[in-house]
């Protein structure tokens, strides 16, 4: 029996061409092109092109993929329907698993494996995650949902549907950024999970709703509402050192800090501190980046561990009006591009995943009558 990798730390399990992660030096390539670069200069609709097809677009390619987008933003109002008859969920999350695994049900070609159909149901899923999204905070909040503005751009109507304003466009702009930032990241638990799912070949929506209910944990995209809730508890900076250090002393977590991969700082955290100072900034709110840069300066002496991606990107939603609840389904928003990506890449040179288990339980029992035990 081969060595046993707890948590496949460190197992290399398929070649992608996607994503590369270099954890030592930092580095997020997605298709070849470094996040940073891809960050300052593309936008989130560029990205989304270049993980499904491997290259930048041309012009026309860009604006027919933008064209599509919009056209497939509006939901079926038999899903808006069910969003509102469905109880209150206790996480958001619930509900945006649940109305994922709906769609497949008003999808036409759910059950069609072909190329092109998978492709047009990965445009579907990305074009409406936004759409879904906002409706399911607008209706937690008693409100009704608002539709998608073909004029605005992925980002901007995002932001326009979940609170019924045209968003500035610094923070259309930065919303952007993390859009860009949160596309892709490897073979992540999440995106690992869409593939198990895929690798059986079993229908697209089935792998998305497997990649939803794994980025729901606290220990992957739930990370980043805990960080916020966290910074609410805290309050003011002179109580974040004793706040933290009292986590630290009990051996709890604190979220939005230390990552599997990356050994040094996660390159998206970089993007995103400078994102929660400059809209915390411009929103009169400075204190929830204060207090997160001291947090992240107190890790880093105590415990020389790095923030991630979720930890600024608590602050700058925060400060974007965006509901805490909804944090972990905004990195869906932007993931379901990575995730379908990923499962077309899957079905394309397929393989069942199907690890071994060392097994430790017990052996050659008898079995014993239910009288006599
Ligand atoms: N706070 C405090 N200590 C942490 C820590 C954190 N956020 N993350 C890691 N550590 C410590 C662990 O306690 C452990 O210490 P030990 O060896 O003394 O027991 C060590 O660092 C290794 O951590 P471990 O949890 O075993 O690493 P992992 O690779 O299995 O886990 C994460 C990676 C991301 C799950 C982990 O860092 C974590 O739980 N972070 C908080 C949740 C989070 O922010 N998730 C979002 C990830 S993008």
């Amino acid at each position: 029996m081969a060595a046993v990798n707890v948590g496949l730390q460190d197992v290399v399990i398929a070649q992608s061409e996607i994503c590369s992660i270099d954890g030592q030096r930092g580095k997020l390539v997605y298709r070849g092109y470094d996040i940073h670069d891809l960050a300052e200069n593309s936008t989130f609709e560029e990205v989304v092109y270049l993980l499904w097809n491997g290259c930048l677009p041309k012009r026309a390619e860009l604006d027919e993929l933008c064209a599509q987008l919009v056209e497939n933003r509006p939901v079926t109002p038999g899903l808006l329907d069910l969003l509102r008859q469905l109880p209150p969920a206790q996480h958001p999350m619930e509900s945006l698993r649940t109305a994922v695994s709906a769609l497949s049900l008003y999808d036409a070609e759910s059950e069609d494996m072909s190329e092109g159909a998978n492709r047009r149901k990965a445009l579907r899923l990305t074009a409406q995650f936004g759409t879904i999204v906002a409706a399911l905070g607008r209706i937690r909040d008693g409100k009704e949902p608002v539709g998608p503005d073909p004029k605005l751009s992925h980002a901007a109507n995002f932001l326009f549907m979940l609170t019924g304003k045209v968003p500035d466009e610094e923070s259309a702009h930065w919303f952007d950024i993390a859009l860009i930032l949160h596309a892709d990241h490897s073979f992540n638990a999440s995106t690992f999970a869409a593939r198990v799912t895929a690798s059986t070949l079993s229908d697209l929506h089935s792998a998305i709703v497997s990649g939803i209910g794994t980025l729901k944990g606290p220990l992957h995209g739930g990370a980043n509402e805990q960080v916020m809730k966290m910074l609410l508890e805290i309050q003011t900076m002179d109580k974040a050192e004793s706040y933290v250090k009292n986590l630290l002393a009990q051996k709890k977590k604190v979220m939005g800090f230390g990552h599997r991969v990356y050994h040094t700082e996660d390159p998206r955290a970089t993007v995103l501190r400078t994102m929660s100072e400059d809209l915390g900034r411009r929103a009169g709110q400075p204190k929830w980046f204060e207090i997160s840069k001291g947090i992240e300066d107190l890790m880093m002496r105590e415990k020389k561990i790095n923030a991630n991606v979720d930890f600024y990107s608590a602050s700058a939603y925060y400060v974007l009006g965006i509901p805490i609840g909804l944090y972990p389904l905004i990195f869906a928003v932007s993931r379901i591009s990575g995730w379908t990506a990923h499962v077309l890449e899957q079905y394309a040179n397929n393989k069942l995943i199907r690890p071994l288990a060392e097994y430790t339980g017990p052996r050659g029992l008898k079995y014993v009558p239910i009288d006599q035990r």
